[in-house]
């Protein structure tokens, strides 16, 4: 890097993005998308898809401003970019690591989904979940209800097929699954989401003379549960002994007596 590059770099830090709502958006929603700045500016501009042209700018900023895009379309769903011009320290900055609107269609059909095994797994079953769309899907997501990121994605083989395994479940992985699908084509395109399937890992019956495990720690918790009681136990028949012995003295050494007052 050139070292005139190097110091705007320093005096005028490249700004960041962040999109509100950052998931969920469909073709039709609104949103915003906030450019944080390190110091005063005197415009901010947003980006589309590295295009060198900006699409809005907004003048005189202090920390943050927001664009907002209304009535989402196909193909606004691409990568996002701002930049600042700084009023003092003067300079342009580079743009901001780009942000992506993901945008879900439902005008695509959503993807069908199956389970590999009964809905009651025991645990450490490897179970597997397949989703597939012939036509469209170029990555397939796997949803889990409760987050709000796909805990995983693939892409399809040639038939459309997206394979996901869960290995060795354990109980956190009872719950609800869905798929969608990335749409083949110019934008950052989403189907809507599937049907669900549920999934509910029960806990194994421990074989005997196995080596115990959770059976085994649970015992272990119970007894040092006890030891720490017994110790509690011991330590107050102490204090108070001590208490004692210490308001006798206290008796002994006022014959007056009132030495219970302060227990
Ligand atoms: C589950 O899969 C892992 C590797 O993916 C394998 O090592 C293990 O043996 C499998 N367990 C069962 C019960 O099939
Ligand atoms: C899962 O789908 C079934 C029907 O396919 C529906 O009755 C159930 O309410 C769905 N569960 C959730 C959590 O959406």
């Amino acid at each position: 890097m050139a070292p005139m590059a190097v110091v705007a770099l320093i005096l005028v830090p490249p700004p960041s993005l962040s999109l509100h709502p950052s998931q969920g958006v469909s073709v039709g929603d609104t949103v915003t998308l906030r450019c944080h700045l390190p110091r005063l500016a005197a415009w901010v501009r947003l980006y589309r898809n590295e295009n060198p042209n900006y699409i809005k700018q907004k003048d005189k900023v202090q920390d943050m401003t927001e664009f907002s895009l209304n009535g989402i379309k196909k193909e606004h769903a691409v990568s996002y970019q701002c930049r600042y011009k700084g009023l003092k320290p003067a300079g342009t900055s580079q743009k901001s690591d780009p942000v992506e609107l993901l945008v879900t269609d439902h005008s695509y059909p959503p993807p069908s989904i199956s389970l590999s095994s009964e809905e009651r797994v025991e645990m450490r079953t490897n179970v597997t979940i397949q989703c597939w769309n012939e036509m469209y899907a170029v990555t397939i997501f796997l949803h889990k209800d409760g987050h709000s990121a796909p805990i995983q994605h693939q892409e399809p083989n040639a038939g459309g097929t997206a394979t996901f395994t869960l290995c060795e479940v354990s109980a956190a992985d009872s719950g609800t699954y869905r798929c969608s699908y990335r749409v083949r084509g110019c934008c950052l395109l989403l189907s809507p989401l599937g049907n669900n399937v549920t999934l509910e890992v029960i806990p194994n019956p421990t074989p005997p003379g196995d080596d115990g495990g959770p059976s085994r720690n649970l015992v272990a918790a119970v007894m040092g549960g006890c030891a720490a009681a017994i110790v509690i136990v011991i330590v107050l028949t102490v204090s108070l002994l001590l208490i004692d012995q210490r308001r006798r003295m206290q008796r002994d050494e006022r014959p007056g007596g009132e030495g219970a007052n302060w227990l």
